[in-house]
C-alpha cells in the first residue's frame, strides 16, 4: 500500500535537505528519497545550508580579491614507502584527503594497502587499519606472510563506521585505511552494508572526518569485473583521488592508475607483481612484459601501448584454428577488445587483398595479462591477423602502432615519441608509425610512416603473399614452406643508415 505523503507546507525553505533515513542529500524537497526509497524522510540540513561556511558575515562585506595575492594550499604529501603508489600519487597522501582504492575482489587491494600501513608505520608514525571485511586473526595472518608487522600497526575489527570515528578522535594515527566501504554501515542507517545508500553516507561521514582531522584516509572499494557500480564508482565525486587496481588475477602483473588526482595529474600509472610475499613493484615491466614471448612465430607482433602517460611493451598474437561451429566468421579476442578486432577483421578484409579462409577460426590475444583497449595498438593487431593468415613471421625487432579507420588509413596517436623511446630502450630497432605522427626517431632506430594499411603490409611484404594466399584460398606449397620466415620489408632502411629518418 502507498504510504501517503505528509501535508506539504506550502512554502520550504531552500534546500538543501537530508534523508532521515539514508542520510542522503537532495537540493530540493521531494516526498519520497530518491537515493534510499525512504517517504517523507527529508529534512532541511542545516550544516549544508548554502552560505553557511560565511555564516555571520553580510553579503555585502564580501568583495572578490585577486587570486595571484591568496596564499596557496601548498600540500606536502606523506609518501606512503610504496614507490609505485607515490609514483602514481605524486610523492605520497596529502593531510586530510580521501583516496578510493577500487578493483576486482581478489586483485590485491588489501594486500597493497597492508603494505603501505606496515612501510609508514615502519617510520615510527601511527597507522590504522579499519578492517570491517576480515577478522583481525585474518588481517595478522596476512601480514605474517608479508613479514614484520610494525608495533605503530593500530588495526579495528567491525562494520561500525561511529566507531572508526572515535578511534581516529581518541587516537590521532597519522594514516587511516577502511577496509572495505562495502563492508562498513552507519549504524543509524537501516539499508544494510553495501547498499548505495549506506556507501555513501559512510563515504560522507568518512570524508568529514578527514577533513575536519586532517588524517589522510585510503579507502578500499571493490568492483565487478565489468567495473561495474555496486557503490565504488557512485562516490568518486566525493573523493579527492581515484586510484583503479587492475590485471589478470590469473597472471602476476597489477597496474595501479590514478583516475582522479585533485593534488597531480591522473593517468599515472604503477606495475606491480604479485609474489608470495606480497606485491613487488615492476619499476622497469619492459624485459619482464616480453621475457617468454617466441621470436620468428606467425602472428606476432610487440605494440607500445600507453597505460596512463607510461608506455608499456605488450605483445599482441593471432592465431588460425579450425572453424568452431556455430562460432561464425567473427574473431575470438583475449585481453584486446573484441569490437575492435571485428572492426580490424573487416578492414583487413575490404582494404586488402587478406582474407581468413573459410572454415577458419581467427583469435586474437594481448598476452601477459594486460588488456589493450587503445586504438593506437589497432595497427599492430591488424598485422598480427595478416601475419598469421599469410604465414609470414614479422622482423622479432618490429614494433607497430597507429589506429586504423575503415577507409584502411592509419591515423595519428598521442605519444608516438614515449612509445619509440621505449621501443628503442627494450632493443627494438624498426616501427612502423603513422605518417602523420612527427617525432624524433631515436638514434638508431629506423622508423617508418605509412598511410595506410596496405602500404604497411607492403613494407613488411606480407601483401603479395597474402595476395596469392587469398586467390588460392589457403597457403600455397610454396608459402607454405616460407611459413615462420621474416618478411623481405623492401626498401626498409638498414639500421645502420637508419638514424638519418
Ligand atoms: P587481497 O589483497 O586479499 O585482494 P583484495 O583485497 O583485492 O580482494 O589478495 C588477493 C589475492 O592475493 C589472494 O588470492 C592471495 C594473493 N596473495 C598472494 O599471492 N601473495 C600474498 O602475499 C598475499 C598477501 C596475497
Ligand atoms: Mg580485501
Amino acid at each position: 500500500m502507498a504510504t501517503p505523503l505528509r501535508q506539504r507546507p506550502r512554502t520550504r525553505p531552500d534546500g538543501p535537505y537530508r534523508c532521515t533515513a539514508c542520510r542522503a542529500v537532495s537540493l530540493r524537497w521531494v516526498g519520497r528519497c530518491p537515493a534510499c526509497g525512504q517517504w517523507n524522510s527529508l529534512d532541511a540540513a542545516s550544516d549544508l545550508a548554502r552560505g553557511s561556511r560565511w555564516a555571520g558575515t553580510a553579503p555585502g562585506d564580501r568583495a572578490a580579491v585577486v587570486l595571484a595575492e591568496v596564499c596557496a594550499d601548498t600540500a606536502h604529501p606523506l609518501p606512503t614507502g610504496v614507490s609505485e603508489l607515490d609514483r602514481v600519487l605524486g610523492g605520497g597522501v596529502v593531510a586530510g584527503s580521501v583516496t578510493l582504492l577500487f578493483g576486482p575482489p581478489g586483485i590485491g587491494k588489501s594486500t597493497l594497502l597492508f603494505q603501505v600501513l606496515s612501510s609508514v608505520a615502519a617510520t615510527g608514525l601511527d597507522v590504522m587499519l579499519a578492517s570491517a571485511e576480515e577478522s583481525l586473526a585474518q588481517v595478522r595472518g596476512r601480514a605474517m606472510r608479508l613479514g614484520v608487522v610494525p608495533p605503530h600497526l593500530l588495526a579495528l575489527e567491525g562494520p561500525d563506521v561511529e566507531a572508526v570515528e572515535h578511534a581516529v578522535a581518541s587516537q590521532r594515527p597519522a594514516l587511516v585505511v577502511v577496509d572495505s566501504l562495502q563492508s562498513v554501515a552507519d549504524p543509524e542507517l537501516t539499508p544494510p552494508a553495501g547498499s548505495l545508500a549506506q556507501v555513501r553516507a559512510c563515504v560522507e561521514r568518512l570524508t568529514r572526518m578527514a577533513k575536519t582531522s586532517g588524517v589522510p584516509l585510503l579507502l578500499v572499494g571493490h568492483v565487478t569485473k565489468d567495473g561495474d557500480l555496486a557503490g565504488p564508482r557512485a562516490v568518486e565525486h566525493l573523493v579527492d583521488t581515484v586510484l583503479s587496481f587492475d590485471g589478470d588475477r590469473h597472471h602476476a602483473l597489477r597496474v595501479l592508475t590514478s583516475v582522479k588526482h585533485r593534488f597531480g595529474p591522473t593517468g599515472e600509472v604503477g606495475i606491480f607483481e604479485m609474489h608470495d610475499g606480497g606485491l613487488r613493484a615492476v619499476p622497469d615491466p619492459g624485459p619482464r612484459m616480453l621475457e617468454d614471448r617466441m621470436a620468428g612465430v606467425a602472428g606476432s607482433v610487440v605494440v607500445p601501448v600507453l597505460q596512463g602517460r607510461r608506455p608499456l611493451l605488450v605483445e599482441v598474437q593471432a592465431l588460425l584454428g579450425p572453424g568452431v561451429a556455430g562460432a561464425g566468421a567473427r574473431p575470438r579476442a583475449l585481453g584486446v577488445d573484441p569490437a575492435r578486432a571485428d572492426l580490424l577483421l573487416a578492414v583487413l578484409s575490404c582494404r586488402t587483398a587478406i582474407e581468413v579462409p573459410p572454415g577458419a577460426q581467427l583469435f586474437v590475444a594481448a598476452v601477459g595479462g594486460i588488456t589493450v583497449s587503445e586504438p593506437a595498438a589497432d595497427l599492430g593487431m591488424a598485422l598480427a591477423m595478416a601475419s598469421v593468415v599469410t604465414g609470414r613471421s614479422l622482423p622479432a625487432d618490429l614494433v607497430a602502432f597507429g589506429e586504423l579507420g575503415l577507409a584502411g588509413e592509419v591515423r595519428t596517436v598521442p605519444g608516438a615519441d614515449r612509445r619509440l623511446v621505449e621501443a628503442h630502450r627494450a632493443g627494438f630497432a624498426r616501427a612502423l608509425v603513422p605518417t602523420s605522427s612527427t617525432c624524433a626517431a631515436p638514434e638508431g632506430m629506423a622508423v617508418r610512416g605509412v598511410r595506410t594499411l596496405a602500404e604497411a603490409l607492403a613494407v613488411v611484404g606480407a601483401d603479395a603473399a597474402a595476395t596469392r594466399c587469398a586467390a588460392a584460398g589457403g597457403l600455397s606449397e610454396e608459402q607454405d614452406g616460407r611459413r615462420g620466415e621474416p618478411g623481405t620489408m623492401p626498401g626498409w632502411p638498414t639500421v645502420a643508415a637508419a638514424a638519418s629518418l
